[in-house]
């Protein structure tokens, strides 16, 4: 796993960005359009911001990219502003100028929910995979929406949320009781099977679970160490969500090196 720690929000969403630009242009060159796995919260928009810049300016081409969001609420309207089909269609598909049918989000909406979740995996292996998954952290070290305890064999299902992630997230509706209950997420195995993971963290409120993803134990107790299962894996965070790490100086001297080996 590579641990980048920068100054600041603005240079978590700078390096993030650089890999996803590497991504595309990496699938270009042989002849494809990248598929890109999207994450919602507010970790990654600084990310998707630097994008929109870089497609503004015409530096970067995202014609024929395809996304798919890692999760969504069950049960909320997709023109709920909350709603993930929402978040992503407002800081993704729009400032990307992705074309929306290109674009998928799990279907919390579905009669038969765990049809969708068998639609969804479905989708993903017929896109080929995807090139590059971002991520954010819950402060439960969630990934997605797979809670503390989800197998790491997962794959898109439902799940129940935590009080604790409700309560994170209830600064986005006008209460809790308006949170929903229950969300579908691609699992742990299918994040795991994205051929590149890029992981963002900002502020102290996640010094702890970033410090159990990368220092921790493998654990289902802290879904994101499944990370260190994966052989290509970028966690880039400020200096606030590293403060709990013990191998700082490590990280920081194996990317101060870093070109004297790739
Ligand atoms: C949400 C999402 C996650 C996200 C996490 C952190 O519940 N399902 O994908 O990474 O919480 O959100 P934020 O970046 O706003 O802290």
């Amino acid at each position: 796993m590579r641990v980048i720690i920068v100054d600041s929000a603005a240079d978590v969403a700078a390096a993030a960005a650089a890999r996803i630009v590497r991504a595309v242009n990496r699938a270009r060159k042989h002849s494809r359009a990248a598929v890109l796995g999207l994450a919602t919260g507010s970790s990654p928009l600084g990310t998707y911001e630097a994008l929109a810049a870089l497609v503004r300016d015409g530096s970067l081409d995202l014609r024929g990219v395809s996304g798919f969001a890692l999760d969504e609420y069950v049960g909320l309207d997709h023109a709920h502003p909350e709603s993930y089909h929402a978040v992503i269609r407002t800081s993704v598909t729009e400032p990307l100028g992705l074309d929306p049918a290109f674009v998928r989000v799990p279907d919390g909406l579905a009669s038969d929910l765990s049809a969708a979740c068998e639609a969804y995996e479905q989708s993903i292996a017929d896109a080929g995979g995807v090139d590059l998954q971002l991520l954010g952290i819950g402060t439960n070290g969630h990934i997605g929406f797979n809670e503390p305890t989800s197998s790491f064999g997962s794959r898109t299902r439902l799940k129940t949320l935590t009080p604790q992630t409700r309560r994170d997230n209830a600064r986005f509706f006008d209460s809790l009781e308006q949170v929903p209950m229950h969300a579908l997420t691609q699992g742990i195995g299918t994040i795991l099977e994205a051929r590149e993971l890029v992981l963002v963290a900002n502020g102290e409120g996640k010094a702890s679970a970033v410090a159990a993803m990368i220092e921790g134990p493998l654990s289902s107790m802290c879904p994101a160490s499944a990370l260190q299962l994966h052989p290509n894996a970028a966690v880039i965070i400020d200096r606030a969500a590293a403060s709990q790490l013990n191998y700082t100086e490590y990280y920081e001297q194996v990317e101060a090196n870093a070109h004297l080996v790739e």
